[in-house]
């Protein structure tokens, strides 16, 4: 994991004159490259003047050319209110005078090799009248093809300055047109695609004061294509994904000079904050990649990115699980429980997690209105405790992993009646309810402290507990902190954000090795601020498979499938109120972290065989799907009601194929489909996993093909009535 904290600036003010990270001589200005493998951003310097953005793309040779541009003084690194710059700012400060002009120009800039994959530049900016600095730092990670960006600001005027916005990362981008993709949704229908082309005037995406669930309306990410549409092969796409649990601001402005302006980072609604004289205040990072071949390679540069620096044990295979929420909800007692865990051994699962429901013996959690914050395990419900439970599964040979929502508490909880004053609410008023619970007041280091014991007391619970699944069930309401003084109750939106941040820190610090889950009403929670501390999130609590393709489809845009929790669950379809067939329900789960969620003994007969070979065969090509690179093939979106993608092992010896016929049937007889990613050079036999039938719906199955063949003349499949789908594994020959 990453270190989110950074070094005191102070002594770098002091630097005599630029020092900078490529120069070009005799023309006064000097240029500033942060280049990765195959990118580059370029800015362009001198002494005492702004520092001026210039390119991002394409790797550029001959560098001069780029000093002959017009030295445009709008388009620089940060721009902050005042002088010249009025629209597009990125900064906004009321210096402790009332004046309300920054003028940032250049005091130097330091490069330093972190290793061999990761340079990181800072490029330090002063006020040129008083004494405020702001650091932009940026770290180049070469072989991702990533770059990350964050703001760092300090001062020493007399008395506090107040911050009025300041984002991560402003970059202007000049084309005819830009097309716009992003991730909205709700509950239950997560991480939609949407492309839009971007009209002059200003569009915004934003999580507005709803506070730590980012992804309730849209995801805090974006990618953007230049000229046309985003291809999924082909064209310059610009990616990038905010690491941010808290309130957030992308926006994409196009001025009367059809330049686009990106500016993003927190909403300055909660970026606004007193800054006293000394203190320094850090902008959450912008992760960013640009990709000459479309969407696909955009999202695969994150993906990599996230597997190596944003996400827990990255490099670790993730078990095959069975939750036990959909198949039990809040009424289960221990038999209910060791029942799953003898079926889920059976079927060949790895770790069992209890879900909700456990705790609670004043008030006991045997619904959704009681018991929040009282984390003793439930007398009646499980009288041998967790550890009876977390033994049982490890003599199963299962893991076990539990879970937790230690940000929250029921007003029918011991808790609340403790601790009143730790709860967020507005003084005077009734606290409003969502899911008949309140949140609370992690900006208080008291309320850190005791998410951290209860942290530790859950895992006290049992040695044999390795999995935690953090849920976070509603969102800021009513806000207001009785820990905060009064003139500073605006900062505690972006305090929750760090008092949650430094919680798993802490966390992370003494449970290196657990396995934890970010959830959040499903995945109201999806960032790369909170996922490097987690090691998946749950994706969605709509388990329909139907639905399940196009949350996933949108969500592996950015977030890799090793992180993106899939249950195979008893959902019905929502048209027909029919069981969606098994099968289907398994070849879209097995395309991300496979999983269970349901009453195992309801599976019976035939279907329990299918269901045993299937996750067989999930351990098979694991390794690809968790490991590989995705290719998207069909979109669900498209016409045709069909969707496929893969994944291509790094070195290009295997690949899971995935084809899938959703709700209304299809055109054709057949699914005529070229594959993508695979060598040309190689020949891969491709075998058929889970058919429905022996014969399957691949009449190739067992036959040996080249690449070039399958990418050329592609494959037939015979599916094409709804809720159909295919599964192929290609191993080289
Ligand atoms: C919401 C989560 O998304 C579900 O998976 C489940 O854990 C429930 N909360 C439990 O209350």
């Amino acid at each position: 994991m990453q270190d989110i904290g950074h070094k005191k600036p102070s002594s770098l003010w002091l630097l005599p004159s630029l020092c900078l990270a490529a120069t070009v001589p005799g023309q006064g200005a000097e240029v500033i490259e942060i280049a990765t493998n195959d990118s580059a951003m370029i800015f362009v310097a001198k002494p005492g003047a702004p520092v001026v953005f210039r390119h991002w793309g394409g790797k550029i040779d001959d560098k001069r050319a780029l000093l002959q541009k017009g030295y445009n003084e709008n388009l620089q690194v940060l721009p902050a209110f005042g002088g010249r710059n009025h629209a597009n700012i990125a900064l906004s400060l009321v210096h402790a005078d009332g004046s309300l002009t920054t003028e940032l120009i250049c005091a130097g800039v330091e490069t330093s090799v972190l290793d061999d994959n990761r340079v990181e530049t800072i490029v330090h900016l002063k006020d040129s009248l008083y004494p405020v600095f702001v650091d932009v730092r940026f770290t180049a990670y070469k072989s991702e093809n990533v770059i990350t960006q964050r703001a760092v600001i300090f001062h020493r005027e007399e008395k506090p300055l107040r911050v009025e916005s300041i984002a991560s990362s402003y970059i202007p981008l000049r084309a005819n047109s830009y097309y716009l993709t992003h991730f909205h949704g709700a509950w239950g229908r997560e991480m939609r695609v949407t492309e839009e082309k971007l009209t002059p005037g200003v569009k915004t995406i934003e999580e507005y004061r709803k506070g730590v669930q980012t992804t309730m309306s849209d995801n805090p990410s974006f990618m953007l294509s230049l000229n046309h549409p985003a291809d999924e092969d082909a064209g310059d796409v610009y990616a990038g994904a905010l690491a941010w649990s808290g309130n957030y601001k992308l926006t994409f402005a196009i001025d009367e000079r059809e330049i686009l302006h990106f500016t993003g980072g927190m909403s300055p609604f909660a970026a606004s904050r007193i800054l006293e004289p000394g203190k320094i205040m850090e902008t959450p990072e912008m992760v960013l990649t640009y990709s000459d071949r479309g969407r696909g390679q955009a999202s695969r540069n994150l993906h990599d990115w996230c597997r190596r620096y944003g996400l827990a044990h990255g490099d670790q295979p993730r078990a095959v699980l069975l939750n036990s929420w959909e198949g039990a909800y809040f009424k289960f007692d221990e038999k209910t429980l060791t029942d799953m865990m003898d079926a889920a051994a059976e079927l060949g699962l790895e770790m069992f997690v209890l879900d909700d429901g456990w705790f609670g013996n004043k008030y006991p959690r045997d619904n959704d209105k009681a018991g929040l914050g009282d984390w003793q395990a439930n007398k009646k419900k499980v009288p041998r405790g967790i550890g009876y439970l977390a033994d049982y599964a490890v003599a199963k040979g299962l893991r076990f992993g539990i879970w937790i929502e230690p940000e929250m508490v029921n007003a029918k909880s011991e808790l609340a009646e403790r601790h009143p004053e730790w709860i967020v609410k507005s003084p005077g008023r009734a606290i409003p309810e969502s899911r008949n619970q309140w949140l609370l007041d992690l900006s208080n280091p008291a309320v850190q402290d005791f998410v951290v014991k209860t942290f530790d007391d859950v895992l006290a619970l049992s040695p044999n507990i390795t999995y935690i699944k953090w849920d976070a069930n509603r969102h800021v309401l009513s806000p207001g902190s009785e820990y905060l003084p009064a003139d500073k109750q605006t900062h505690f939106w972006k305090d929750y954000v760090d008092g949650l941040y430094k919680v798993y820190e802490r966390v992370r610090a003494r449970h290196r090795r657990i396995t934890m889950q970010l959830c959040s009403s499903g995945g109201a929670r999806l960032d790369y601020g909170a996922l490097k501390y987690h090691d998946e999130f749950w994706t969605s609590d709509n388990t329909n498979a139907v639905d399940r393709i196009f949350i996933q489809y949108g969500t592996n845009m950015i977030y890799p499938a090793i992180a993106t929790a899939a249950h195979v669950s008893a959902t019905r379809n929502h048209q027909t109120g029919m069981m969606l067939p098994l099968k289907f329900r398994f070849d879209v789960a097995m395309s991300g972290r496979l999983g269970m969620e349901l009453q195992p003994k309801d599976i019976a007969g035939e279907e329990r065989s299918f269901a045993k070979n299937a996750i067989q065969n999930y351990k098979l090509v694991r390794s690809i799907v968790q490991f590989g690179d995705l290719y998207r093939i069909v979109s669900p979106y498209d016409e045709g009601a069909r969707a496929a993608l893969a994944y291509v092992s790094k070195d290009k010896k295997q690949s899971v194929f995935f084809a899938y016929t959703l709700q209304n049937s299809a055109r054709t007889s057949t699914f005529d489909v070229r594959l993508k990613g695979l060598d040309p050079a190689k020949n891969y036999k491709v075998a058929e996993l889970n058919p429905k039938n022996p014969s399957g719906v691949f009449p190739g199955n067992g036959n040996t093909f080249s690449g070039d063949y399958l990418m050329k003349a592609g494959i037939s499949l015979k599916i094409h009535r709804p809720h159909e789908s295919v599964v192929l594994h290609l191993t080289e020959k």
